[in-house]
């Protein structure tokens, strides 16, 4: 008897431009374009095994080794009738293929980092469930068809289909199909390009962002600025610096953009608040560390990014890494760089 069964993983993303706020929000549109870099260092990864058998009555998901009911209707439900839509197209034009959407499928998935590392795990979960779907169906969907499935699962996860920086456009179509993942260039095009992830904390975050860029979009004005006359300018200037190799570009407008996703957080009725008193303490310290380096003459060496929490990742030349670990360390001593500081995507603790 055969096995139907297919074990895949994919990374973490993290934005430069950062997508918060969804124009629907059962197909999960953006209100705006966004962009990331993969994090595809093998310790940030969620790896997920999917089987299905036709001894299998229901479709059932275990997260972590713990079993997560498929809320009908959810996301989750969506991810994997589309999957097993494309499926049944398969089949329908070749009538030799097993009819595996016919069968329950079991889903099973993990993230390798460590749970203390604060990061979503939702981009790398969903990015790795359609994927090992993708896989068990035998589907010759490329990695942007896949992206339009992954974004009804988690919006960021249609980005982590791609390493090296991927573009989300929004596109213009109601029924979402031109809302998909593309890559601007891959990891190996620019490798001096590091990633530091500085856990303040891994506290689970107050609001979800989910919830909160709903909110957001429904109360601050703030974001219809940023949505028509920033987001498309930023667009264009940051994927003009990743060609060029521009880190003084990148930097700059990742540096613009976090802020400036922070500030309709907080023009958010009622505000939302996701950086701490550490997070705001990282941003003086990278502002300052760059000042110096430009009143020497040099240009930008460091840019701290921050999603929905407190967490910093600061991306940065290869040759500055050390550097920036050891300042970071020398204002909280207590932090404790951890797994391979200084590797490509590298990750650092930097505690309470
Ligand atoms: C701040 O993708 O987690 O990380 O689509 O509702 O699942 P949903 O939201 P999600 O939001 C990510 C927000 C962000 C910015 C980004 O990754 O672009």
């Amino acid at each position: 008897m055969s096995v139907y069964q297919a074990t895949v993983s994919a990374p973490v993303n993290i934005a430069c431009i950062k997508y918060w706020g969804k124009r629907d929000t059962k197909l999960i549109l953006p209100t705006n374009s966004s962009l990331s870099v993969t994090l595809d260092q093998d310790h940030l990864r969620s790896t997920t095994t999917s089987r299905a058998d036709p001894g299998f009555d229901s479709d059932r998901l275990w997260l972590n080794g713990k079993e997560e009911i498929i809320a009908p209707g959810g996301r989750m439900a969506t991810c994997i009738a589309e999957m097993k839509r494309l499926r049944r197209e398969v089949e329908e034009k070749n009538s030799s293929e097993p009819k595996l959407s016919t069968f329950g499928v079991h889903i099973s998935s993990r993230n390798n980092f460590p749970t203390a590392a604060g990061l979503a795990s939702s981009a790398s979960g969903f990015a790795a469930l359609v994927s090992s779907l993708a896989a068990l169906y035998a589907l010759p969907a490329n990695p942007s068809e896949l992206s339009l499935i992954a974004r009804q699962g988690s919006g960021s996860a249609c980005r982590s289909l791609f390493g090296g920086y991927v573009a989300w456009q929004e596109g213009t179509a109601a029924d979402g199909s031109d809302s998909l993942a593309i890559e601007i260039a891959p990891r190996e095009h620019w490798p001096d390009m590091h990633a530091l992830i500085c856990v303040v904390s891994d506290d689970k975050k107050g609001t979800s962002s989910t919830s909160g860029m709903q909110r957001t979009v429904e109360t601050s004005p703030l974001l219809q600025h940023r949505i028509k006359h920033v987001v498309p300018e930023r667009m264009k200037t940051i994927q003009k610096a990743i060609l060029e190799r521009d880190f003084d570009t990148f930097a700059r407008v990742t540096m613009q953009d976090s802020n400036q996703f922070h500030a309709v957080a907080l023009d958010t009725d009622p505000p939302i608040f996701y950086m701490n008193d550490v997070s705001r303490s990282i941003i003086a310290i990278v502002t300052e560390y760059n000042r110096l380096a430009v009143a020497n003459g040099g240009k930008l060496k460091a840019a701290y990014t921050y999603d929905a929490g407190p967490n910093a990742v600061i991306y940065a030349p290869k040759e500055n890494i050390k550097e920036i670990v050891e300042l970071i360390v020398s204002y909280f001593p207590q932090a404790e760089p951890f797994k391979d500081p200084f590797a490509l995507f590298g990750t650092a603790g930097v505690g309470e």
